[in-house]
């Protein structure tokens, strides 16, 4: 395979998608790159150094305690995002409410929403973590008065691009700008991020399902019995389950093995515990542009008008089949 970088692959894409596209685009992504290679490096060397490792004594926003890799994170993405001249607004997991760039308030093309560390409970433990990005585009607002949160409210098909990374055995990102999904892998020898999965489609079905059964008795009716179908071997496939409590290594399996990954509303948070605007959108848009589907259960996930930043959602998100499956029993 030609040996790529995602600087130039982003590049290429572009010339090919919009000519006419001025490379502030991809400048915006090379801060997102930047700053999770940052990221990466503080998570490797998590079990030696208590400055990264263990909780803060802070709750987030939603009640969660945050981690000190929580902090982190969110800093350096921050950071490096905030100083790009075209991003304007920036929304976290991590904050009450979204950050303006004040300098770029007028004149920033893009918002960026994220989760800079998904899976935060699985550090302490050496298991894969992520962080998950969604970018929306913006009008200028010359006056700098427009009233910002109808620039972050919007729903996940006017998202231009979407990723995440995942800090597993390598760390790897995915991406799409709407043509499609690529993953690349950091090398960690040059510090780059090198083109390692080309065109990456779903499998039109998998072999593997993806949820915290432990909240089974408190999933609706219309859930047990897609997961009792699963079990039952009736779709000709027998299935094997696999949870690490980290949507985006739970994803990153379904995205190249196929499956599904399903979080319900269970006993504990009726409407589901993932986030719309940082979690379910990106993931479903990566989804969909690999063949795959992503709904709430009903309703595609894409077409969902957030109402607030930190709105939950319920996720299922997979392949093709078994996206199908789902439909039927919930007609
Ligand atoms: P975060 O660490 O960003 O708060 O996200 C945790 C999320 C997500 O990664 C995962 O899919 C889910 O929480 C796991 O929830 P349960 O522990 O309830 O299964
Ligand atoms: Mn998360
Ligand atoms: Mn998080």
């Amino acid at each position: 395979m030609l040996l790529q970088t995602v600087q130039q692959h982003i590049l290429e894409e572009q010339r090919r998608h919009h000519p006419q596209a001025s490379g502030e685009f991809s400048w915006l992504l090379s801060g997102i790159t930047l700053a999770t290679k940052i990221i990466a490096a503080q998570v490797r060397r998590a079990g030696i150094s208590a400055d990264v490792l263990g909780a803060t004594d802070n709750e987030n926003v939603q009640g969660e305690v945050q981690q000190k890799l929580d902090v982190i994170a969110n800093q350096v993405l921050m950071k490096f995002l905030g100083n790009r001249g075209n991003v304007a607004i920036m929304a976290s997991e991590e904050d009450d409410d979204p950050v303006v760039v004040e300098r770029d308030r007028k004149h920033g093309k893009h918002v960026v929403v994220f989760d800079p560390l998904d899976g935060s409970s699985n550090i302490d433990v050496n298991v894969s973590v992520g962080t998950i990005f969604s970018i929306l585009k913006r009008e200028p607002d010359p006056t700098g008065t427009r009233d910002i949160m109808s620039d972050v409210l919007q729903p996940g098909y006017r998202q231009i691009a979407a990723g995440y990374v995942v800090y597993g055995s390598s760390t790897m990102l995915v991406y799409t700008a709407g043509n499609g999904v690529a993953g690349f892998t950091l090398d960690p020898s040059i510090g780059a991020y090198l083109l390692s999965h080309e065109k990456i489609t779903m499998p039109e079905c998998g072999k593997q399902y993806s949820c915290n059964e432990a909240n089974y008795d408190s999933f609706p009716d219309e859930y047990k019995e897609y997961l009792s179908i699963l079990r039952s071997g009736k779709t000709g496939r027998t299935y094997s389950s696999r949870y690490i409590g980290s949507l985006v290594a739970d994803f990153h399996r379904m995205l190249l093995k196929g499956g599904v990954f399903i979080y319900p509303p269970t006993k504990s948070h009726s409407t589901g515990k993932l986030r719309l605007l940082y979690e379910a959108n990106p993931i479903a848009m990566l989804a969909e542009q690999a063949g795959g589907m992503a709904t709430d259960g009903r309703k595609r996930i894409l077409e969902i008008q957030p109402t607030t930043l930190h709105q939950r959602t319920p996720l299922v998100v997979g392949s093709r089949e078994e996206m199908a499956l789902l439909a039927k029993i919930m007609q």
